[in-house]
């Protein structure tokens, strides 16, 4: 292999960077050029492209966001679209391409793939709901930015005797709200794989308020059954003893600088990626299985979903006393 490409899709996770200047680099100390495609998948079809030498990608490791830029494609998601994209990459000379983001994106590369193209892909979302590895890109920096978040919120919560309804991001998964939960002390948490009543919100947070706690933090996922604003209201309504506020953390829970734990699993799977392409290994996702890296075929990765662990949510429930 003599050129491949590098692109991040989907939304941005912390820990693209360092994943990005890991590539280029291991591909430059084995003898193999580097070209950036900007803007993901949209950015291809556009030919949007120029080299990578090692120098371009210095001082990102700790940078947030990716400076490759990223989109959600439409066009690619159609037959056509990715025919156009092959072409463009047919046209740069490049030989093989790795893949940086989520759900979307693997499925992207899973059908660059499919046309004869040399994919792989690597994971990078904050959701972590990517099968075929322990942790995707991001997740770690997130759970951090929600951590100190929701250590503020309690301070006020505390001062008032108030309930904090605190939405995070995931979208259909509840794993950043309930490691969030558990790496708090979250009286109660709301996540898409296990449903709880109103009725039994409103018994818990009643219970903690007649034991005395000063404060209630309840984390919600932004998939879970419940509309957090509604959850608020009933609370309201029931009169539960504690009065309610909400905050969505939104896209704050995107950005900041990659924590050391995604800046070097950032690293390990970007030189991973490229070792397996020069390899001639394609069609698979670099993950992180226990301690070591592994591959996983695209078309397994794409079949299934990854959920948030319903031992861990009994055990966050056992701790809220
Ligand atoms: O997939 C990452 C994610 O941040 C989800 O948690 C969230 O539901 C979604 O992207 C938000 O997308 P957008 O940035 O397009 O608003």
């Amino acid at each position: 292999m003599k050129k491949l490409g590098v692109l991040t899709s989907g939304g941005d996770a912390p820990g693209m960077n360092p994943c990005v200047r890991a590539v280029v680099r291991t591909a430059t100390s084995k003898g193999v050029e580097v070209v950036g495609i900007r803007e993901g998948f949209d950015g291809l079809l556009r030919g949007e492209m120029s080299p990578l030498a090692a120098r371009d990608v210095g001082g990102i490791i700790g940078q947030g966001g990716t400076v490759l830029q990223t989109a959600r494609s439409a066009e690619f998601y159609e037959r056509k679209g990715r025919l156009k994209g092959l072409r463009q990459l047919n046209e740069a000379g490049i030989e093989g391409l790795v893949v940086i983001g989520g759900d979307g994106s693997m499925r992207g590369a899973n059908e660059l793939d499919k046309l004869g193209f040399p994919v792989v892909g690597v994971p990078a979302s904050i959701d972590n709901d990517l099968w075929g590895t322990n942790m995707s890109l991001g997740v770690d920096t997130a759970l951090n930015t929600i951590m100190e978040a929701v250590d503020k919120l309690r301070d006020t919560a505390s001062s008032h005797q108030r309930a904090f309804l605190v939405e995070t991001m995931g979208r259909n998964c509840g794993y950043l709200a309930l490691m969030a939960g558990i790496i708090c002390g979250a009286e109660v948490i709301l996540i898409p794989e296990q449903e709880t009543a109103l009725e039994e919100v409103g018994k818990a947070v009643e219970s903690a308020y007649a034991r005395g706690k000063t404060h209630c933090i309840i984390l919600s996922a932004e998939g879970s059954a419940h509309d957090t604003h509604d959850v608020a209201a009933y609370l309201d309504e029931m009169e539960v003893g504690f009065r309610t506020r909400v905050t969505i953390l939104g896209h704050v829970q995107r950005g900041g600088s990659p924590s050391g734990f995604d800046r070097l699993l950032a690293t390990r799977m970007g030189v991973r990626a490229v070792e397996a392409l020069v390899d001639g290994e394609h069609g698979v996702m670099v993950g992180l299985d226990g301690r070591s890296m592994s591959t996983t075929p695209l078309e397994e990765v794409i079949g299934s979903k990854r959920e948030a662990s319903l031992e861990y949510f009994e055990m966050a429930r056992m701790l809220a006393r």
